[in-house]
């Protein structure tokens, strides 16, 4: 897709409902008593394949609108799973299935199978689960187990290996203790104190029981991480003024705009409010002059998907920004640091990789631009997207419609938002 330079973002817009709400709303719907009704879900590639996932073990999801469910919970049935692009799904799941009867085969995409699953499958076989994975990736089968609590702590921070955890330990006999190292996003957590779990929370650890869960409604706000793209090609370009209306802001997923306030941004927060447990509110973003910052391991878990946008901020910052503590980059939906990398030294940027995040030595001017890749991954093609805004020549991203993974109307929203 060719992206022509923007002269500047305006407007008002809202995104589509946060994806990481959006699974579990679905996931934890499929296992909880009576219905569930999602209103705001973030219909994407791979929430569908969330829904697509429940209804293989037997559960009924009635489509009542494009972003509205009822998810009719229920026991889960024996059956083959295809997990697609999503890894939140695949971890997820096999937490949800290890400890419920029944044989359960995940697969996933080429991407998917690439990623490693032992550090889910690790603790999981600890409780008690019966995991076979391909050399500690997918395929993977899990045979249901009664499985035992055990108190853990993460050795990555991830969300998606604490939140398989406590899945897991909703089925476990005893209490399930899950220690982070750093606090990483806590939708799970919220959504099961919602849905009237024994759970018990403290600043660095998080127990359950035995559960069960009834949910009745869940409101999913607009997915920060949509909104990404779009704040960053606001603070970027000159003469913008971009407001983001209904987002979600747990600030477990807002470091980015703590970081934009480092290097220069203005940014305002109107109308807080909150969709069931989870703070929202609109967001506005309005383009400064940036100065270079630094990133270090402590920050990355709340803004780890946005880590991307903020190299390409750091390439139009003066002064060289340092970005440390981000390995985790290297295993998602591809190695994000070489395809950042490779993506903004193709369009004129100066950035180095370094073993965990990269050094940018930043110009304050638009980059020239040229040809991209996204390798197949949703936030390297909206990466590319809003390098072609801000760029002098345009830009063509190959591979560009890998957004619809978590956005499929991401290029007529940022078109709505354009001056050219
Ligand atoms: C997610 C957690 C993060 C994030 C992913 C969604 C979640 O992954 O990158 O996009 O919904 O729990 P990790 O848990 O692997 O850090």
């Amino acid at each position: 897709m060719r992206i022509e330079p923007a002269v500047s973002i305006v407007g008002h817009v809202a995104v589509p409902g946060d994806k990481s709400v959006s699974h579990r709303a679905v996931l934890l719907g499929a296992i909880a008593e009576g219905d569930t009704q999602v209103r705001g879900f973030g219909r994407a590639g791979d929430t569908q394949a969330s829904i697509d996932a429940v209804r293989a073990l037997g559960i009924q999801v009635d489509d009542l609108a494009d972003d509205e469910l009822v998810v009719h919970g229920g026991a889960l049935r024996s059956g083959a799973v295809d997990c697609a692009n999503a890894g939140t799904l695949m971890r997820l799941l096999m937490g949800i299935v290890a400890g419920r009867e029944g044989r359960f085969e995940l697969t996933g995409d080429e991407s998917l199978s690439a990623r490693p699953m032992e550090r889910v499958a690790g603790p999981l076989r600890r409780m008690g689960a019966r995991i076979e994975t391909t050399d500690g990736h997918a395929p993977l089968v899990v045979d249901g187990a009664a499985l035992q609590a055990i108190d853990y702590e993460l050795p990555v921070a991830s969300a998606q290996v604490k939140s398989a955890i406590l899945l897991a330990g909703l089925t476990a006999d005893g209490e399930t203790t899950v220690v982070e190292p750093v606090p990483t996003r806590d939708h799970t957590e919220l959504m099961l104190e919602a849905g009237g779990a024994t759970i018990t929370r403290r600043p660095s650890a998080v127990s359950v029981r035995a559960s069960t869960l009834r949910l009745g409604e869940v409101e999913v706000p607009g997915d920060f991480s949509s909104a990404a793209p779009l704040l960053v090609a606001a603070a970027l370009i000159p003469g913008s003024d971009l407001t983001v209306h209904d987002l979600g802001l747990n600030p477990r997923r807002t470091g980015l705009l703590g970081v934009l306030e480092r290097m220069g941004v203005r940014v305002s927060i109107f109308n807080r409010r909150r969709a069931g447990r989870e703070p929202v509110g609109d967001v506005q973003v309005q383009h400064a002059e940036l100065a270079a910052t630094e990133l270090d391991a402590d920050e990355v878990p709340s803004l780890v998907d946005e880590l991307p946008l903020v190299a390409l901020l750091a390439a139009h910052a003066h002064g060289e920004t340092i970005v440390r503590g981000a390995k985790e980059l290297r295993v998602k939906e591809s190695d994000r640091i070489e395809a950042v990398t490779d993506l903004l030294r193709a369009a004129g940027a100066h950035v180095r990789s370094r073993e965990d995040g990269w050094a940018v030595t930043g110009v304050p001017t638009r980059l020239r631009g040229g040809r991209v890749d996204a390798r197949g991954d949703h936030r390297i093609a909206m990466l590319g997207a809003v390098v072609g805004l801000a760029s002098r020549e345009g830009v063509d991203v190959r591979g560009a419609d890998s957004v619809a993974i978590s956005f499929p109307g991401f290029y007529d929203v940022l078109d709505s938002l354009v001056r050219r």
